[in-house]
């Protein structure tokens, strides 16, 4: 099995190939491919995987370049993992929000449009080229915002291209964790869209669990969703929301934190990475020091801080996240081992409201002919509502990559739930296009 990966300099790599080493099963990935357009940082990754690899027999080959061509040419999975505009992008897409006093997160709000707006040009033409010279490969897209990015790519691949995320499975297994069962054992109805999603039950044997987490302050307050939203909103709203929902829960509280803040998330990344990819060129960090720094790294680190909630509990960060449900997914594919997991793929009516390409993220059922949305119950109308919001943003973010249309820009930003003002949405556009080169295709008028 061909496994490439786009942005294979990626500081999380050595995850992804580190569950690779681990998976001795048959029909395993023998040969990883890391294409990146920065050779100095796949360099740096690669001394990295063979660190790990030492002592593992039949330990996957590594081979790296920089042509895309050459990288998906016979692959049979392809992960995308790119970060247009880096770090450095990342910390200007979040202090520019937040100068204007809304939320600035990678991928949620105005932060997660500017980011859309660098990357989906991008992802096209990837998807594009996939589409011609690979098109038997399945793409696993991670790269952020997941859900606008997998809807821009399969507008050439089709049901061939998959979003994931680990926050859905996280949350499953922490309100696993505070009921006391196995998290292997519980059906998770989740739906939403990819950072916008809502747990609405939790069964185990054709009983529903959630009722009695909701009514339990105790279980309540063990876990992170539970400490992040507070035991009286969760039960005024009959469900767990995805931690991301704080920016739309907690708005102000979210921005006063970020703001008093020394730094963003961005920076405070930049700051930790600069010491792995080390002036020197090689890696400063071994190879188990960068993955254990990349556990250890908080992630909502300020929407924590806005609510008190303290560090990620341990367990939580070693259960494995998004590389182990990329490799489930992978495997269910390649062996056909019948599955269901939690996808960003086009809905095809799983959330009624929205237009059936429309990608989505709920449980799917996984073979080797892919995923298939499964049907959920309707989303009650809170949910609808900023679903159906966003998914017209993502859509706007969409339309604009693909025409260079500034007004579908404007018109991103402007209905975007988080920006509470037309005025704040053409400020933020503008000082975007002028921090960010990438956006210099945005000059279209209409
Ligand atoms: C979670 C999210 C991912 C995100 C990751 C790291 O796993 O689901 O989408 O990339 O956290 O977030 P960070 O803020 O640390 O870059
Ligand atoms: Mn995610």
């Amino acid at each position: 099995m061909r496994l490439t990966i786009l942005g294979g300099g990626g500081f999380r790599v050595p995850l992804v190939y580190r569950a690779l080493l681990a998976d001795r099963g048959k029909g395993r990935v023998t040969h990883v491919t890391l294409h990146d357009l920065d050779a100095s940082r796949t360099a740096a990754i690669r001394r990295v995987l063979s660190e790990l690899a030492e002592g593992v027999p039949d330990a996957p080959e590594v081979h790296a370049t920089t042509d895309l061509t050459e990288a998906v040419t016979g692959a049979d999975f392809v992960f995308s993992a790119i970060r247009i505009g880096g770090l450095e992008g990342r910390a200007i897409d979040e202090r520019v929000a937040l100068d204007e006093g809304v939320p600035g997160q990678e991928t949620v709000g105005a932060g997660g449009i500017a980011y859309g707006l660098r990357t989906v040009p991008v992802a096209r033409e990837l998807a594009k080229r996939i589409a011609e010279v690979a098109p038997e490969a399945w793409v696993i897209n991670f790269t952020n915002p997941a859900g606008m990015v997998t809807e821009a790519m399969s507008h050439y691949l089709g049901d061939r291209v998959i979003g994931i995320c680990d926050s859905p499975i996280s949350l499953g297994r922490r309100a696993a964790w505070a009921l006391g069962v196995d998290p292997a054992t519980v059906w998770l109805d989740y739906a939403g869209l990819n950072h916008l999603g809502w747990l609405r039950g939790l069964r185990v044997e054709g009983r529903d669990l959630l009722p009695g987490l909701l009514r339990d302050d105790d279980a309540l307050g063990s876990f992170e969703e539970g400490k992040l939203f507070g035991a009286r909103w969760l039960r005024a709203l009959g469900c767990i929301p995805n931690e991301y929902l704080h920016y739309y829960y907690f708005t102000r509280e979210a921005v006063a934190a970020a703001r008093a803040a020394r730094q963003t998330r961005g920076s405070v990344l930049i700051e930790q990475q600069r010491r792995f990819y080390a002036d020197t060129g090689g890696p400063a960090l071994t190879a188990w020091e960068s993955v254990r720094l990349e556990r250890e790294v908080t992630y909502m680190a300020e929407a924590r801080e806005a609510s008190g909630v303290g560090e990620r509990a341990p367990g939580d960060l070693e259960s494995g996240g998004y590389e182990q449900v990329a490799l489930a997914l992978m495997r269910a594919i390649a062996l056909d081992e019948r599955t269901t997991l939690i996808l960003n793929i086009r809905g095809r009516g799983a959330i009624g409201v929205l237009d059936p390409d429309a990608v989505v993220e709920v449980p799917c059922f996984v073979d080797a002919n892919g995923a298939r949305p499964l049907s959920v119950d309707p989303l009650p109308g809170h949910a609808l509502g900023l679903v159906s919001a966003v998914k017209a943003v993502e859509q706007a973010v969409i339309e604009a990559a693909a025409t260079g249309s500034r007004a579908a820009a404007l018109r991103a930003f402007a209905i975007h739930p988080l920006v509470d003002s037309v005025a704040v949405a053409d400020r933020l556009l503008d000082r975007y296009q002028r921090e960010h080169p990438q956006l210099d295709y945005l000059r279209g008028r209409s």
